[in-house]
């Protein structure tokens, strides 16, 4: 993902997510050097990706893939390039925040290995208060295909 690439991005994340990201957060990520990749179908920004990685740490903080492009493996795909180059970086766990109504996020993940660890009470903006948000986490020596 590139600043290019921003205003792409923003609008497949407010086609896709109730309480969508700001343009200024992606436009953060890029500028704090932050893991930041799109699924790019033919110059049409189809999905993107964004980790942080430190302390042998990394945090998948965003995923997504457009609605078109659904159950076709692309959300897997990239999911698992995130945490592999995590892990040839050097990182061992990796940790990462869903919604408990996300059940098609949560199978990706438990799919893939992550195991819940803990809930963060009131962690995301919600319809009418506030969503608790499952903690998941990866020890990434045991990520699938290697
Ligand atoms: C979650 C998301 C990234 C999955 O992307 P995707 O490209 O459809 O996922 P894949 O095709 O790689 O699916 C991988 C696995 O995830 C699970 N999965 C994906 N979508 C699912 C669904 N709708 N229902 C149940 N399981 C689902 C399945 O286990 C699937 O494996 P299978 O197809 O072999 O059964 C996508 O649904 C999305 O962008 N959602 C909106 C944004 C979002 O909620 N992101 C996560 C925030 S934490």
């Amino acid at each position: 993902m590139g600043a290019a690439d921003v205003m792409d991005v923003l609008e497949l994340e407010q086609s896709c997510y109730r309480f969508p990201w700001s343009e200024q957060v992606f436009r953060d990520c890029l500028r704090v050097g932050y893991d930041c990749w799109v699924v790019d179908s033919g110059d049409i920004v189809s999905g993107y990706g964004i980790m942080s990685m430190g302390a042998g740490e990394c945090h998948v903080l965003n995923l997504c893939i457009d609605p078109s492009l659904r159950r076709r493996g692309a959300g897997r795909a990239l999911l698992l390039k995130l945490l592999r180059r995590a892990r040839d970086a050097g990182m061992e766990h990796a940790f990462l925040e869903v919604r408990p109504s996300n059940p098609a996020a949560i199978a990706l993940y438990r799919g893939v290995g992550f195991e819940p660890i803990g809930l963060r009470r009131g962690y995301y903006q919600a319809e009418g208060g506030r969503e608790d948000a499952m903690v998941l986490r990866l020890e990434l020596a045991q990520l699938p295909g290697f």
